[in-house]
């Protein structure tokens, strides 16, 4: 057999696959990322996440010839070095090298929102599209461009960090240390900063609601329910989130004409006020040209975008063909 594995380190997961040279998955994996627990914990989880894989699959571990994998943060892919992980709040980590000496196998790395556009371009929403702009709004806000067929890294691998291009200038801080990014003002983690702040301010009833009357779980998907079930509160929160994400987008429009704009994560999921929010802004700020050649759609691996712009990189890489089947 030959095989190789999928790797994709999220914020609040990992997801681990094993697969073969078509892309068939053989095994899949799940884990909570855990952060709080330290590195050391997560990189245990994903080594075993591996290991339950194989053994899901009932194959030996000298059957997988590469493994690929996605981390949650500017890198340099041709080294395996994660240069910072915001939402993780890690610095400098030689991931690539540490994980392929715990596993016996190489290990290529590169950025999970570039891989999840790798894997809507081979496999997904983007299949039979050009150029291609990738955005995922999740715990944190993630792009992947690829340009020619190919990821876009640029000069040291960090292209693509479209959750950390400015949209509020007065906006609030990010946990990459500046302040209004994309990401503080649309990702997850806004959406229910937003909420909570506003519930513990004895307002955010419907939101409340949403969360079952418990504080503590007030999270973005509780704030999109509540949005989708017509909330005045939580509307102008999704609405606003759209608006930025539509004003980035615009922008990237506008620079690269690209022929698709494919958006994932779970925030963008079946949330239809923010998506016509999003939309709204892009027809007031970008080109017509550019707009017209445009198409604007949904992810169609969903969450699994990631891991599967991860097996086509360990394809790649273990010397088989990327084809888009
Ligand atoms: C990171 C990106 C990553 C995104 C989604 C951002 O904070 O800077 O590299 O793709 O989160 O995980
Ligand atoms: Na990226
Ligand atoms: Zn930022």
């Amino acid at each position: 057999q030959d095989l190789v594995a999928g790797v994709d380190l999220g914020g609040t997961k990992i997801l681990t696959v094993l697969a073969d040279r078509e892309g068939k998955l053989l095994a899949r994996v799940k884990v909570p990322t855990e952060a709080a627990l330290g590195q050391g914990h997560v990189i245990d989880k994903i080594v075993e996440s591996v290991q339950t894989a194989l053994r899901e699959a009932g194959a030996p571990a000298d059957s997988v010839r590469a493994v690929g994998m996605g981390a949650p943060g500017p890198l340099d892919p041709s080294r395996g070095w994660l240069h910072f992980a915001p939402n993780l709040g890690w610095r400098d980590v030689h991931l690539g090298e540490m994980l392929g000496s715990r596993l016996g196998l190489p290990v290529y790395l590169d950025n999970d929102a570039n891989l999840a556009a790798l894997g809507e371009y081979v496999y997904g929403a983007g299949r039979d599209t050009g150029d291609m702009v990738y955005i995922t709004v999740s715990t944190g806000v993630g792009g992947g461009l690829i340009l020619g067929g190919r990821i876009y890294h640029g000069a040291g691998g960090g292209a693509g960090e479209i959750g950390h291009i400015t949209v509020a200038a007065d906006g609030p801080p990010c946990g990459c240390g500046n302040t209004g990014c994309l990401e503080a003002v649309a990702s997850g983690t806004a959406l229910a900063r937003r909420a909570a702040a506003l519930v513990e301010d004895g307002r955010g009833a419907g939101i409340l609601a949403a969360a079952g009357g418990d504080t503590g779980r007030v999270t973005a998907r509780t704030v999109v329910q509540a949005a989708l079930a017509g909330d005045p509160e939580a509307l102008v929160i999704v609405r606003d989130a759209g608006r930025y994400l539509g004003i980035a987008l615009a922008g990237l429009v506008n620079l690269l004409n690209p022929a698709a704009v494919v958006l994932g994560g779970g925030v963008i999921q079946g949330d239809a006020p923010l998506w016509e929010a999003m939309l709204e802004e892009v027809h007031r700020r970008s080109l017509e040209s550019s707009r017209q050649a445009v198409r604007i759609v949904r992810a169609g691996l969903g969450g699994d975008a990631g891991v599967m712009g991860a097996v086509a990189l360990a394809i790649e890489r273990a010397g088989g063909e990327l084809g888009r089947p």
